[in-house]
């Protein structure tokens, strides 16, 4: 018996094998294939997390317990998830608002809302979720062109999701080697790259005071302007090795300090923080959204913001108790919640995570 040949594209697609790794464990991000598909494969996952870490290609939700308890969400409510991230928050408030509460999500990054959008609508009834790419200060039109003029809850978890700090193509960790990026949203710009091909060494060691407490900002910053003469820095492996030999390290001596327990976080860690801050204007983005909040919530709504430096923590503190002070808010959180001890130890990037919520007063 014989069969015409298909049309070109019209039978079951080519199958494309695995890229092989080497040794028994796949050990970088994009070997990860399991991990980065926790839906398919959710006994990987369970171990993972029992291992205190967290399965690439996803985001464990921090002191989710807390959020819900100071955000009373209630069946029907309306919810701004300002950052959606992988969705974990989000998916406890809309447990809680069901069946009819709908959430209005925001997020910067573009490819991770749409993969999350595909999640949550397997999980939950899709009309009740309205996905926007935006960024968080342009809540007030976003309502708008939703409908509506104000929400009962507004929630923010700032900073990054796990899934972008451990993907090496984000350039957000100093742990891979990867392009310079840090974009959060990969329609702005200008990348870390960019940043530190034009800053000066002045601007450079005031950031990296200012946005991460660096202790030896004077050196980094002169180490990094030096080796910019030179050539430019485009790779996040390069530019951890500056910072390690600006502190007269390398990085087998640094390999070397951790094993012998003398040393914690990575030289580098505070450098990273303060271009990414840098590069994607963090904080003015973030006054600007306490600026809006308020506005954007009905009387006796909740507001929640989880912070992860103490530049947030102290934004966000100022503009609450201001808040309170003019009779924006009718009541706030005196101190900010902490993680609870078995939390950091099971997600320790849940470590240095302040929480502080507050409830808006009748209109002013
Ligand atoms: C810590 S993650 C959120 C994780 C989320 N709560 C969850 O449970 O999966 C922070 C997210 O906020 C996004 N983001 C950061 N700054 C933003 C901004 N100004 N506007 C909108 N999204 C922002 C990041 O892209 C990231 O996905």
């Amino acid at each position: 018996m014989t069969a015409d040949p298909p049309e070109p594209g019209s039978g079951p697609p080519p199958r494309r094998r695995r890229p092989r790794y080497a040794g028994t464990h796949p050990r970088r991000f994009d070997e990860r294939y399991k991990e980065r598909d926790p839906d398919k494969y959710p006994d990987l996952e369970a171990h993972v997390r029992a291992q205190g870490r967290t399965p690439a290609g996803t985001h464990v939700p921090i002191m989710v317990a807390e959020v819900l308890a100071a955000l009373r969400p209630a069946p029907g409510e309306s919810v701004a998830d300002l950052t959606v991230g992988y969705g974990g928050h989000a998916l406890a408030l809309l447990e809680r608002t069901a069946p009819d509460g709908r959430l209005i999500g925001l997020d910067l990054d573009g490819p991770q809302l749409e993969a999350t959008g595909r999640r949550l609508a397997q999980l939950v009834d899709p009309a009740r979720v309205h996905l926007h790419h935006s960024h968080f200060a342009g809540l007030p039109k976003l309502l708008a062109a939703d409908g509506l003029a104000s929400v009962d809850i507004m929630f923010a978890d700032l900073g990054l999701a796990s899934m972008q700090i451990d993907n090496p193509a984000r350039g957000f960790s100093y742990k891979h080697d990867g392009p310079l990026d840090m974009r959060m949203d990969l329609r702005r710009p200008r990348t870390a790259a960019d940043v530190l091909r034009t800053i000066t060494c002045e601007e450079l060691a005031t950031a990296l005071r200012e946005l991460a407490d660096e202790p030896e900002h004077e050196q980094i910053a002169q180490a990094i302007i030096r080796r910019r003469s030179e050539r430019p820095i485009t790779r996040t492996q390069e530019l951890a090795d500056v910072v390690l030999s600006a502190q007269g390290l390398t990085r087998r001596t640094w390999r070397a300090a951790v094993a012998a327990g003398e040393s914690e976080l990575h030289p580098a860690a505070r450098t990273f923080q303060a271009l990414r801050i840098l590069v994607n204007d963090e904080l003015h983005g973030l006054e600007q959204l306490l600026r809006v909040a308020p506005y954007c919530l009905h009387a006796g709504g909740r507001l929640g913001i989880l912070t992860f430096h103490s530049g947030e923590d102290r934004r966000v503190k100022h503009s609450l108790r201001d808040g309170l002070r003019d009779g924006v808010y009718a009541q706030i959180a005196d101190q900010p919640l902490r993680p609870s001890p078995a939390e950091r130890h099971a997600n320790p990037r849940s470590t240095p995570a302040k929480f502080r919520w507050a409830v808006r007063a009748a209109a002013t």
